[in-house]
């Protein structure tokens, strides 16, 4: 696929989203920049005009409502932009047990994180299949490899991100499209203060999200099919496998548990 091409962001209003949409700039694609916080998409897509010269389309749009992903595309559409490279990042998590949790929050994530990255998904396929080129860039996680107790849900949607991802690209060989799932460890952005992540080993050693941005867009625009950011997650899945499964979930859970000062 040849630069400049329209990549569709979603989430990029804050932290891998936004580091995201910083280096897809820099190469010169034009973007269109989704998340619901619109003033701060239009201060980053004003940033990105000027240094890049380059087209950026803010949409504010919330992802965890029903048909949140069609009436997106909808709007795309109407403004007469294609997507030649869609970019799944927005996503959410909670930590708590799943019997406390409450059910709109609960809903919301699987939304987000499942729903609508697979409507999108299916939705600008349609196009890539039509014009004979695409990217798809899915955020997943590295609790895309492991059940996590005190983030039962979020994991599950991570490994079903994951796996959806890989069966995609199997399914579109050959049709010059290509599906990345990128697995992130723990990453410094809004994540954590909106999980209640804080007083957890989780946060104690974090990956910048420009270096997690930086890996993704190589790994996409090399149509790889899996991307572990992070050179201390890579070898994640590896030591698991070598882990009685019950081991492997307590150390999760333990991580994910938030200590008393
Ligand atoms: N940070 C980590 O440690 C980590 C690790 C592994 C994977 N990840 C994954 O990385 C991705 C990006 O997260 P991040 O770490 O960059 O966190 P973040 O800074 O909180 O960013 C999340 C983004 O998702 C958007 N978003 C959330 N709910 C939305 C909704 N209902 N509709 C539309 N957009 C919504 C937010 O924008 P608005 O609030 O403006 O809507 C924001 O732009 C997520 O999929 C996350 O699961 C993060």
């Amino acid at each position: 696929m040849t630069t400049p091409s329209t990549a569709l962001i979603t989430g990029a209003s804050s932290g891998i989203g936004r580091a995201l949409a910083q280096r897809f700039a820099a190469a010169g694609h034009a973007l269109i920049l989704v998340a619901r916080r619109e003033a701060a998409l239009q201060e980053l897509a004003q940033e990105l005009r000027q240094r890049h010269n380059i087209t950026v389309t803010v949409i504010a749009h919330d992802l965890s409502t029903t048909g949140a992903a069609a009436a997106l595309m909808q709007d795309i559409e109407a403004a007469g932009l294609e997507v030649d490279i869609l970019v799944n990042n927005a996503g959410l998590g909670f930590n708590g047990a799943f019997v406390d949790s409450e059910l709109p929050q609960i809903q919301a994530m699987l939304q987000v994180d499942m729903i609508a990255l697979t409507e999108l998904c299916h939705l600008a396929l349609q196009g890539m299949k039509r014009r004979g080129h695409g990217r798809i860039l899915n955020v997943a996680s590295v609790a895309a490899f492991l059940p996590c107790p005190q983030f039962a849900v979020y994991a599950a949607c991570k490994a079903y991100v994951l796996s959806l991802s890989e069966s995609l690209r199997h399914e579109l060989r050959g049709a010059n499209i290509s599906v990345t799932c990128l697995c992130p460890g723990a990453t410094a952005t809004e994540f954590h203060a909106v999980a209640g992540n804080e007083g957890t080993l989780i946060m104690r050693m974090m990956d910048s999200p420009e270096m997690v941005a930086e890996q993704a867009y190589r790994a996409t625009l090399a149509g790889r099919g899996m991307i572990i950011s992070g050179w201390i997650n890579k070898p994640l899945p590896f030591f698991l496998q070598l882990l009685p499964r019950s081991w492997a979930m307590s150390l999760a859970g333990r991580a994910a548990r938030r200590q008393v000062a």
